[in-house]
């Protein structure tokens, strides 16, 4: 299996956009992988890559000038790169606003704190990249997106998020309804005008619909492909089984796994790295997944694909892991 076939598959599947979500240990090429699959995939449609990883390696590879642009890089391929910062005030200013707005009588200075609460508050982060991954669902602008992702555990975070809201949302809107019930009777008893409308629970019911809606794409093979790359190292391997069970866990599977950077066996031995290596391509191998679940190798370059030639270069030296290495 190549990259190539890797893609066919990706191409068979609809939705637009449909949106490959890579994912890895740092280092291991998430960023060279999502290059290398964004430009075949530009091949047959619009597409886009974002990298959500701020160590922003797309922006050096890719020479992004304005880098939080859209950029058009070659035919249909272009980039962006996403700013944490930019997007985390923007999303405290849209919950200073949402505060103001279902509860009137919160001073400024209170409106100011709660919003620094939550943005020190554990999980903002990942809250943040969810609501830009909501985002990438509805952006036609595009048939294909490649969502280059922070390191594994923060993405992983991210995925289960929506599950978790979900739970809580369940419980704060069976909690609010009575609350508004009550308030409710309690206006008519005291002879005021009752408001039949609760601001606070239209909010908590929007927000479901919402995390509904974007936890049936990210489990909804049409919508979105899961690639997850690993170097032949037992930490990255580890990193790649826990991916496939926690995306199996949320009723996603795997549509590949890309071990980059496998280093010709002579040199392997050479480097006393020959036994890593066959054993962590053996337990790649041996993985079990659901779907498809393709597996490609990608050889060690001499230099480092940095560049969009570089990295063209590098995927059509892709192997077949099943196949005895070069
Ligand atoms: N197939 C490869 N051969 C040689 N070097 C590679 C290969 N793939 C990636 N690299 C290099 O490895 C380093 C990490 O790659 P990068 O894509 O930035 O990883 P990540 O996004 O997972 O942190 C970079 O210096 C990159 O050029
Ligand atoms: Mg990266």
């Amino acid at each position: 299996m190549t990259l190539e076939d890797l893609i066919e598959v990706v191409r068979g599947k609809g939705g637009k956009p449909h949106i490959v979500i890579v994912i890895g240990k740092g280092g291991v090429g998430k960023t060279t992988v999502s290059i290398m699959l964004g430009d075949l995939l530009s091949r047959s449609g619009k597409t886009l890559i974002v990298s959500l990883d701020q160590a922003k390696h797309l922006v050096k590879y890719l020479s992004l000038k304005d880098t939080h642009k859209v950029t058009r890089i070659d035919g249909g391929l272009h980039a962006v790169q996403f700013d944490l910062e930019k997007e985390s005030r923007k999303f405290t200013a849209e919950y200073s606003r949402l505060l103001k707005q279902i509860m009137p009588g919160l001073k400024v200075l209170n409106v100011e704190k709660a919003a620094d609460t939550i943005k020190n508050s554990p999980g903002f982060e990942e809250e943040v990249y969810l609501r830009y991954l909501e985002t990438l669902y509805s952006n036609r602008d595009f048939d294909y997106i490649v969502v280059d992702t922070p390191p594994t555990g923060v993405t992983l975070r991210i995925l289960n998020l929506p599950r978790t809201y979900m739970f809580w949302l369940g419980n704060l809107i069976e909690l609010r309804t009575k609350i508004a019930s009550l308030k409710y009777s309690i206006s008519r008893v005291m002879g005021e005008k009752a408001e039949a409308k609760d601001p606070v629970l239209d909010k908590l019911y929007e927000l479901r619909d919402r995390y509904q809606t974007l936890m049936k794409n990210l489990v909804d093979d049409s919508r979105t492909s899961y690639v997850l790359v690993a170097t032949p190292e037992p930490l990255p391997v580890y990193e790649v089984e826990k991916t496939v069970h926690t995306l199996q866990d949320l009723g996603a599977s795997v549509t590949g796994i890309v071990v980059n950077r496998i280093i010709e066996d002579e040199m392997a031995k050479r480097l006393g790295v020959y036994e890593v290596q066959r054993d962590s391509i053996g337990s790649i191998l041996n993985l079990k997944c659901k779907g498809s679940c393709i597996r490609v190798g990608i050889m060690m370059n001499r230099t480092p694909p940095d560049t969009l030639e570089k990295a063209r270069e590098a995927a059509r030296k892709t192997i077949s892991l099943a196949a005895p290495l070069p």
